[in-house]
């Protein structure tokens, strides 16, 4: 793990980053995977879209069969002096057509259908499994190159991928029955036709490589700029930029990164475009060579005006669909190169998982809370060294009030993280009710713990749904928000509001009231106690709150967790000293414990913070 977040944005292996042709038919190794998504997507359209594919290869070659008896039959005409022999084949020629005509539209509306299809279909499952993840990969860049690769560059790439595919089988059966056609007249040409194309093949697949390296190279920096983008735009940190005047700093940042993408964007489109360029002039000079010979063979007479035109068409026809058969394959090459990525992304598994036969929490009947305690537990976040907790133990009974304080960076919204398997410990055991949390289920241990974190959510909706999302069930039982918000004292703060409980919080939506970060707080507070939790803890719930407030939260908090058990995490002595008993927590450990009393008399770490604390009020 340590390695993986070093620093160094380069990919590690250098065998990665070589082209070798070899690769692109190793691509077509994830067909099958995509074309299990496309077809998940939409069973139905997957099989028009084939049957579709498969028609218009071979409209080609009877467009060119019908070309020459029209001609011969005009020559025809012409001898005879009548117009009669050239009804039917001109007929012919246009029901074709018509038919091609009707064929591409059917595909097109299909394809884009699918398209979107697949799109949904895409964006959910990352959805989906995003929701799976633990919260260290929220935490990790790598994680959020992927999942940015993932999200915005195989949007349209596996449909595409499939449409490719059948428009390669398209071709080839069009390249047959061209063949076939010139075969008729020539065995070289045949062969000058199939040939041709190979070179200009190699080069554009080497540089689909090198399209899909960059890509991957880029994505860190990509990042800085989707993030530049939102601290630009997002009202949160719109008054420190006014402030620190930071506005134009961050766009000559926006302005570096976007034209460092230009550069690298120009280097590879350029020569790949001329390299494009000097192949396709080749093809075209060896197709006028082709048309030559067959006209010179209509000269000598040795083959009729129609055949001249059949053989001359079904020439090019054939260069071009053996090219669109090597673009082709290059394209597919290149989709399948993007589409790994989703794929790599799909397959993140969390390492935090419900256990197979989950057990109920033990919940005692006669009392509101739970115990809880920590085994000789000991944690160390990932790609750190240093320990966050060292062999931390210590019990707490159901129904007591537990206080932990210690210094910025000591460790307390750790313990929490820890409690509610947001991580799981690298040694010893955390009990609830009795038994190791492993054996409870991720809703069932988190329904009875209720949590708080400091840098809470500010959800932008409702008054309401912002404290019934507390119970998702219960979002439009209104006498229980209501009976939440009284708790924490939100209710004062929302039915000042212009719409009561159904205001739009935030600035983000129409008609939004932005609330002070107190009264952000009092919402947040009262969406944990929509839980019915048996444990509650507040991360420093009362860090923005007023000293009236905090004074009032507490005594209610008091009063309504009486029975259960709850923590609290507080920097204020006015408040930790309310509670039964008191962590001190320094360098990952407890390092003293007992009501506040016993802590004041012990004279040790606690009682010289809070004689600090005190004097600064004297
Ligand atoms: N996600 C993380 N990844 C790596 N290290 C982390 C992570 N979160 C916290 N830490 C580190 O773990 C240590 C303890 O952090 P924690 O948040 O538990 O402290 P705290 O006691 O809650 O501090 P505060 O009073 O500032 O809230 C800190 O040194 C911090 O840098
Ligand atoms: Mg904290």
């Amino acid at each position: 793990m340590a390695a993986t977040r070093s620093s160094n944005s380069k990919p590690t292996k250098t065998s990665e980053e070589k082209f070798s042709l070899a690769q692109v038919f190793v691509a077509f190794a994830s067909l099958p995977r995509v074309f299990r998504l496309v077809w998940s997507a939409s069973a139905p359209m997957t099989l028009i879209l084939g049957g579709l594919s498969i028609l218009r290869g071979l409209t080609p070659a009877v467009s060119v069969s019908i070309t020459q008896v029209v001609i011969d039959s005009v020559i025809r005409g012409i001898r005879i002096h009548s117009i009669a022999p050239i009804w039917l084949p001109v007929g012919l020629q246009l029901a074709v057509s018509l038919v091609d005509r009707v064929f591409a539209n059917a595909n097109n509306i299909v394809q884009q259908l699918l398209q979107d299809k697949v799109l949904n279909h895409t964006q959910l499952m990352i959805l989906r499994k995003t929701n799976t993840l633990d919260l260290s990969s929220f935490e990790n860049a790598e994680f959020y190159d992927k999942l940015q690769q993932a999200a915005t560059q195989t949007n349209y790439k596996p449909v595409s991928m499939i449409s490719q595919t059948f428009e390669l089988m398209r071709t080839t059966i069009t390249l047959v029955a061209m063949l076939s056609l010139l075969l008729q007249l020539s065995w070289w040409l045949a062969l000058v036709a199939f040939i041709l194309p190979i070179p200009s093949f190699i080069a554009s697949s080497k540089y689909s490589w090198y399209g899909y390296r960059l890509m991957r190279h880029e994505a860190p920096e990509r990042r800085k700029m989707l993030y530049i983008n939102k601290v630009m735009t997002v009202d949160d940190y719109n008054k420190e930029i006014k402030l620190f005047n930071l506005g134009n700093f961050f766009i000559g940042r926006y302005i570096g990164l976007m034209t460092n993408f230009y550069e690298d964007g120009k280097k590879i489109l350029v020569p790949r475009q001329l390299n494009n360029l000097l192949w396709s002039s080749l093809t075209v000079i060896a197709n006028s060579g082709i048309y030559l010979y067959v006209a010179l063979q209509a000269v000598l007479g040795r083959i009729s005006l129609g055949a001249l035109s059949k053989y001359t068409q079904a020439s090019i026809q054939a260069g071009t669909s053996f090219q669109g058969i090597l673009d082709g394959v290059s394209n597919v090459y290149e989709n399948a190169l993007f589409v790994n990525t989703l794929f790599e992304f799909l397959q993140y598994v969390p390492t935090i998982v419900p256990p197979e036969k989950p057990v109920k929490v033990p919940i005692q009947e006669d009392s509101n809370g739970l115990d809880l305690e920590f085994r000789d537990v000991s944690f160390t976040y990932p790609g750190k060294t240093e320990p966050t907790l060292r062999h931390v133990s210590f019990t707490v009974r159901a129904g007591e009030s537990i206080a932990l304080v210690g210094r910025n960076g000591a460790g307390k919204t750790t313990l929490v993280k820890l409690l509610t398997r947001l991580y799981d410990p690298d040694e010893g055991e955390i009990l609830i009710g009795g038994l190791n949390i492993r054996n409870y289920d991720f809703a069932d241990l988190r329904q009875y713990v209720g949590v708080i974190f400091q840098d809470f959510a500010k959800y932008q909706m409702t008054a309401r749904e912002n404290i019934g999302i507390g119970r998702v069930v219960d979002i439009d039982n209104l006498e229980d928000v209501k009976a939440s918000a009284s708790k924490s004292g939100a209710d004062e703060v929302i039915e000042g509001l212009d719409e009561g409980y159904e205001s739009m919080l935030g600035h983000w939506f129409k008609d939004g009231t932005q609330l002070s970060g107190g009264e952000w707080q009092k919402v947040a507070l009262a969406r944990a106690f929509m839980r019915d939790a048996r444990i509650l803890i507040l991360d420093e719930p009362t860090s923005a709150l007023d000293p009236q407030a905090e004074y009032d939260v507490f005594t209610r908090f008091r009063h309504l967790t009486s029975g259960k058990t709850a923590i609290f995490i507080s920097h204020r002595f006015s408040t930790v000293r309310l509670a039964d008993r008191i962590f001190v927590i320094e360098h990952g450990d407890i390092i003293e414990s007992g009501s506040h009393q016993e802590l004041m008399q012990r004279d040790g770490r606690y009682a010289e913070l809070f004689n600090l604390q005190a004097q600064a009020y004297r």
